[in-house]
């Protein structure tokens, strides 16, 4: 993770009366705050509860730095933030995007430091996020809102973050006329995925460009091609030793990290992905072959090889593939050991 981390969330869990030291009460905790997830009641101050906000300290922050940690390297690796400059994290929590930034684009940082605008309806947890920026040595204005409306955010921002709040909204909020780009990440469920979806094609249709995880601007198959899909990434993670343990205690388990995201920006996407596809399934084993689902334009389509072939892609999600000489067949792509085919690394 990050140096010390450990050490520093025991110190903050200590405060609310927990400690990573006793996971059979921490993952009640844990159960709790995730039935109140579940059950929608978005209304309450959720961190005002001791054991809430040990709960959000030690599972639920932990598990949206990971997935962030994967947005913010593909925003890096197609620099995306070159030029941000005053960054806007709304229903920041206890600002685990940012942590995820610090770690993943320090560098694009350097020698310009990012004005940063935290804002949330909690003042509970913007006082406690305060202490989490300063341990990822981070400045922040935290500013504790009243309404749901975007209309109050700092007018200089440029690059706005929505990390697992959109789905607390009943509509989408309008976004201010001097935002210019957008990092929205969504639990990757289907009702919030195809939101998100939906929002990604009324960007598309107001000349916005998607640079991730679409290669293209065409509108989203997935969302107008099935009732029912919705495009969602896959993170791989270490857990550390203190997870395993707090996991022996939680029925669900982690050791796979899924989240649906999306950067849109108003300037054209850097690095031309145009004709790159996306992997955007894992694989699906059927009778005689395997189908992976991949997105290059505005179909919503397959990758598939036949068992008989013996091949063994071992493509992940998110990867970005090139592919030449494959066979087109109705919704698929067929891959043969005949075909041309490469895994795209992007510059780091
Ligand atoms: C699930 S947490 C996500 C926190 C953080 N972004 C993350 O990724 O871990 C949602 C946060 O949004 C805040 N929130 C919900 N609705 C809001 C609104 N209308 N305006 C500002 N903050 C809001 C909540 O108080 C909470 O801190």
């Amino acid at each position: 993770m990050y140096p010390h981390f450990d050490e520093f969330l025991e110190s903050r869990l200590n405060i609310y009366g927990h400690s990573l030291k006793e996971p059979q009460k921490l993952a009640k905790a844990i159960l709790k705050l995730s039935d109140h997830f579940i059950r929608g009641v978005h209304q309450e101050d959720y961190w005002k509860d001791s054991s809430h906000m040990a709960a959000y300290i030690s599972y639920f922050a932990i598990l949206n730095f990971e997935r962030l940690q994967s947005v913010f390297k593909e925003a890096r690796l197609q620099r995306f933030l070159i030029n941000a400059s005053v960054i806007g994290d709304w229903g920041s929590g206890l600002g685990s995007a940012l942590w995820a930034m610090q770690t993943q684009c320090a560098r694009v940082f350097i020698n310009r430091e990012p004005k940063i605008f935290t804002y949330d309806k909690s003042g509970e947890a913007l006082k406690e996020q305060r202490h989490w920026l300063n341990f990822f040595k981070l400045n922040a204005k935290g500013i504790e809102v009243t309404q749901n409306s975007l209309s109050v955010l700092d007018h200089s921002v440029d690059t706005l973050v929505m990390s697992y709040v959109l789905n607390e909204y009943t509509q989408y909020p309008v976004i201010p006329e001097h935002v210019q780009r957008l990092i929205l990440v969504e639990p990757s469920t289907n009702q919030a995925g195809r939101n998100l979806l939906k929002f990604r094609d009324t960007l598309i249709e107001k000349n916005w460009f998607a640079w991730a995880p679409c290669t293209h601007q065409e509108f989203c198959p997935l969302y107008n091609q099935s009732g029912k899909d919705w495009c969602h990434h896959r993170v791989n993670w270490q857990k550390p030793d203190w997870f395993y343990e707090l996991e022996n205690h939680l029925p669900m388990g982690n050791d796979t990290l899924t989240l649906s995201y999306i950067l849109m920006s108003k300037e054209k996407p850097i690095v031309d992905l145009s004709g790159i596809t996306r992997v955007i399934g894992d694989e699906q084993p059927e009778r005689g072959k395997t189908r992976q689902a991949i997105c290059r334009g505005m179909n919503r389509e397959f990758l598939s090889w036949l068992d008989r072939n013996r091949l063994k892609p071992g493509l992940r999600r998110g990867d970005l593939i090139r592919i030449k000489d494959a066979i087109q067949k109705p919704k698929e792509l067929r891959i043969s050991f005949m075909t041309d085919f490469e895994v795209i690394k992007l510059d780091d």
